[in-house]
């Protein structure tokens, strides 16, 4: 423990005092926190990890600037302390949360959007942008940012851009990835650098090495991203969903397979097994859902005709091995029948009295054809552990989210859901897939890098040294060095 709590002042230990009054210096005095009640806020993200073992920073800083993160960022390399950048702490990963102590940079207030230049398909933000706020000020005035994360309401674009997050519409618009034109980072010495072109508002470029991408994902190991040039799109005229509800899971995973070869496009393709939507029912009251084994929930989208035309055809090979299809395009019809897959995610918890959802094993991605085999395997994890894991997730990426119910003051029952969460992960580097789509690494998938990439993770070690030599950059994250705490 490095915070002193009795006198509310601090005694940074992985911080000297002398960077702290060196922070002090270069941002003002209250945007810089020692007190052991304010860092105990950043010592979480949603992880199950964190929630078990906090990592506490020693110091925490709110710059509102470029220049002022670069200066931070200076003041830390001086004295060889880590760096943790972080968003809203939505991460399931422990990724934003310090290993190793340090400084955190919160970056939630660098939260303008700095230009909206609609002509040219883009817009420039900073990193504390939240998602649904920006889409809220594009879509009256016809544009939109497709990637659409469940955490939507509280989740920044500068965290989504460091986990290349997706969520429901990657299956139509690809990740997050697809959309960041160039960026601003602050690298591990504050020098400041502009990918993508210093002052380009191109739509595409391949001038140079890729450094946007390598950015992208890079969860805070490799540089503070602190501006944004962001690819926007035109917003479709209408939307509709197609709901279907099937007796196995089998036939719901053969559907989504049916509807590709059926050239059909939709936006989003997601699935609720019998848990998760028995969890959503408990959830809403008066919510309704059909009965079956995995109920699939399809966005189309386009022009009105286009979305009647494609959510009749979806809705025709889906009745090829549903027992349940209805479809809508009237936006209350359709907000009733999407409520449930919006709200599954805060729903999870209600099956099992008093337990508590955890976020392990939560991200994995597997080959389409794999679903239903993978699928089968979380349930017979489930019944081996003994406790209720309920999926949901992006069916038509192949990515699914295995959500553990657990009785967190049951030690046995913890440790347990450690073991399945491993399983979880090995089924899936076992099928083809990946052990995270869109979460991320983090300290919680850091174990697995070697064996899901083999020699290429020696290539990430040495670009990780180069741009970062003294390894301060968010260290312990993604197995690219020594992991854990301490
Ligand atoms: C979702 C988050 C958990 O899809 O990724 O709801
Ligand atoms: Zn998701």
């Amino acid at each position: 423990m490095t915070a002193s709590p009795e006198n509310g002042t601090s005694r940074p230990a992985g911080a000297s005092s002398a960077l702290v009054r060196s922070l002090r210096a270069l941002v003002s005095a209250e945007r810089v926190l020692t007190r052991h009640q304010d860092l105990i806020v950043y010592s979480y993200d949603a992880s199950f990890l964190t929630r078990l073992k906090p990592g506490l920073p020693d110091v925490v800083v709110q710059p509102q600037t470029t220049a002022e993160v670069a200066a931070v960022v200076a003041a830390a390399a001086e004295h060889g302390v880590p760096v943790t950048p972080r968003g809203a702490g939505t991460a399931q990963t422990g990724g934003p949360v310090p290993a190793r102590g340090g400084v955190v940079l919160d970056l939630s207030r660098m939260n303008r959007v700095l230009e909206t230049d609609l002509d040219n398909l883009q817009v420039i933000v900073e990193p504390g942008v939240v998602h649904a706020t920006l889409n809220a000020a594009l879509e009256p005035q016809g544009f939109f940012f497709p990637p659409d994360p469940g955490s939507s309401q509280m989740c920044t674009i500068g965290g989504m851009v460091a986990g290349n997050t997706s969520g429901m519409r990657a299956v139509k618009y690809g990740a997050t990835a697809e959309y960041v034109l160039g960026l601003e980072v602050v690298l591990a010495d504050g020098t400041v650098i502009t990918t993508g072109g210093l002052r380009s508002r191109a739509l595409k470029s391949v001038s140079g090495y890729d450094l946007t991408r390598l950015f992208v994902g890079s969860e805070g190991t490799l540089g503070v991203i602190t501006r944004i040039r962001l690819k926007v799109i035109p917003v479709p005229e209408r939307r509709g969903v197609v709901m279907a509800a099937f007796c196995s899971i089998e036939a719901a995973g053969e559907t989504v397979i049916d509807v590709f070869r059926a050239r059909l496009r939709p936006a989003a393709i997601e699935i609720m097994d019998r848990t998760a939507c028995r969890a959503a029912m408990l959830h809403v009251p008066g919510l309704v859902l059909p009965q079956g084994e995995g109920v699939l929930f399809f966005q189309v989208d386009g022009p009105p005709p286009a979305v009647t035309y494609e959510a009749e055809k979806l809705a025709a090979v889906c009745r090829r091995r549903a027992n349940h299809v209805e479809w809508a395009e009237d936006p209350a019809r359709v907000n009733a029948l999407w409520q449930a897959r919006a709200v599954v995610g805060a729903a999870s918890g209600r099956v099992r009295e008093e337990a508590t959802r955890v976020c392990a094993g939560e991200d994995i991605c597997v080959p389409i054809i794999q679903v239903p085999a993978a699928l089968a395997a979380i349930q017979e994890i489930s019944r081996r552990h003994g406790f209720p894991i309920l999926t949901y997730g992006h069916i038509g990426d192949g990515n699914l989210h295995a959500a553990p119910l657990i009785d967190m003051r049951d030690l046995a029952e913890v440790d347990r859901a450690h073991q399945a969460a491993d399983e979880i992960h090995r089924l899936a580097l076992r099928i083809n897939g990946t052990t995270t789509a869109e979460h991320g690494v983090g300290l919680v998938r850091a174990a697995y890098m070697d064996e899901e990439h083999g020699p290429a993770l020696g290539v990430m070690r040495a670009i990780k040294k180069a741009l970062d030599p003294a390894g301060i950059m968010n260290p312990g994250k993604m197995g690219l060095g020594r992991e854990g705490r301490g």
